[in-house]
């Protein structure tokens, strides 16, 4: 596989275990697209937002999309808010088979409070937030072709499911 599998979808849909075990079968290189931000500033996603603000993260984040899109043969799972940036998925697309996760917002919710790594749901009420966020990106998910709910599957099937739909 020479193009990219570009993993988009809200936090908690997936996009990393996911990423991980496509990776591993198809034999293509897994990038954690957070991962690599926070070895790089050598912190965590969560101290960059907090000491150095969202808009700072957006702008790593983005430096980060324009090297890897022009890499090939990546499973990449990008962080939930790459949609947001236009260029993001523009970039991805001139070597990517793009894909979209979803998921119910409890169901989100209930994959996300068992970490405290997301710190735009560091909130009071992150059922709420979820919902909120959700409700303000879909129209950003929605631009990508191939959606994958991912409510109440486990991460075999829905390799499966990728792996059918790339071939
Ligand atoms: C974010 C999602 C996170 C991470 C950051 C912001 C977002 O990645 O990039 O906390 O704006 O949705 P995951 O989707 O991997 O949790």
């Amino acid at each position: 596989m020479t193009k990219n599998i570009v993993l988009f979808g809200f936090m908690g849909t997936g996009k990393s275990s996911v990423g991980k075990k496509l990776a591993e079968d198809l034999k293509m290189k897994f990038v954690e697209m957070d991962s690599v931000i926070e070895e790089k500033e050598n912190r965590s996603i969560s101290n960059i937002f907090s000491k150095k603000g969202e808009k700072y993260f957006r702008k790593l984040e983005r430096n980060l999309v324009k090297k890897i899109s022009k890499e090939k043969g990546l499973v990449v799972s990008t962080g939930g808010g790459v949609v947001l940036n236009p260029d993001n998925v523009k970039d991805f697309k001139k070597n990517g088979i793009l894909v979209c996760f979803n998921a119910s917002p409890k169901e989100i919710y209930k994959r996300i409070t068992k970490t405290k790594r997301r710190p735009l749901l560091n909130v009071d009420n992150p059922l709420r937030k979820i919902k909120d966020l959700l409700d303000y990106r879909r129209p950003y998910y929605d631009k990508i072709k191939i959606q994958i709910n991912t409510t109440g599957k486990d991460i075999k099937k829905i390799v499966c499911e990728i792996e059918g739909l790339i071939k």
